[in-house]
């Protein structure tokens, strides 16, 4: 589904944050980025539909992720920010959900049905015509979820879904996203949730992949935890 090769990047003022990057992620995977603050997880997700664009390639499906190619990507993969103020810039809730279905030309109708499913799906029902400005951060990011849900894209990237979360909201997601079929990538610091429904593990540090592979055999490992900042 998505296959990133030999991909790094260098932000303006000349720090590399990824080096050498190769993943490659099948259909339906549910995958997580883990690794300390500044290991290159945020920078990562932002190449994946193309909001940066560093050295190397990014295929989603057969195609090659280039600046024709962008805004078919972004369909394809929904991403959601670490922080919910760069997703939310609407007045209303609504109209921040339904951005994207209004963009695609989707009749009013589903365009209402979508919109308050999604909501549902991620705890904050009812709440379409509340100010985004005016939500608790726990709120925001359940609304910046729920933009990208209503979109039904075939690839989620999510930054730290459960951070901030009350701990009934943290279940919530946890459950949503145990129950999503869609291609699953998130960067968190939550092992909790990790080891609970992720089967494979990426640990990152220093802009370098260090570990890829089964979840179990990664948390079982101390030394390997320490070593790249995982454990306190
Ligand atoms: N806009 C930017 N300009 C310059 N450097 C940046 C920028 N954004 C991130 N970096 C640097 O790139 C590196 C990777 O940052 P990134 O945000 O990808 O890390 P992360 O793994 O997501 O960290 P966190 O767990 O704190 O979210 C860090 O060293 C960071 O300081
Ligand atoms: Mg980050």
């Amino acid at each position: 589904m998505i296959n990133i090769n030999d991909l790094s990047y260098v932000y303006e003022d000349g720090r590399m944050a990824i080096e050498h990057i190769k993943l490659h992620f099948s259909c339906g995977e549910k995958v997580a980025l883990v690794g300390p603050n500044g290991a290159g997880k945020t920078t990562l997700l932002l190449h994946l539909n193309g909001i940066l664009c560093g050295q190397g390639s990014v295929r989603v499906g057969e195609e090659e992720l280039d600046d024709r190619r962008v805004k078919l990507i972004r369909a394809r993969v929904g991403l959601v920010f670490q922080s919910p103020d760069d997703q939310l810039f609407s007045a209303t809730v609504f109209d921040d959900v339904a951005y994207g279905l209004i963009y695609q030309g989707v009749d009013k109708e589903t365009i209402h049905e979508r919109v308050a499913r999604a909501l549902e799906a991620v705890g904050m029902p009812g709440s379409q015509n509340r100010s985004p400005y005016r939500l608790s951060l726990g709120e925001k990011k359940r609304v910046a979820l729920a933009t990208v849900l209503c979109m039904q894209p075939e690839v989620l990237a999510l930054d730290e879904p459960t951070a901030g979360l009350d701990p009934r909201g943290r279940r919530g997601i946890i459950n949503l996203l145990a129950g999503l079929d869609q291609t699953l990538l998130i960067a968190t610091h939550d092992l909790e949730m990790v080891r609970e429904i992720f089967p494979r593990v990426v640990i990152m540090d220093a802009g370098r992949v260090v570990y890829d592979g089964p979840t179990s055999t990664a948390l079982a490992d101390t030394e390997l935890l320490r070593a790249h900042g995982l454990l306190g």
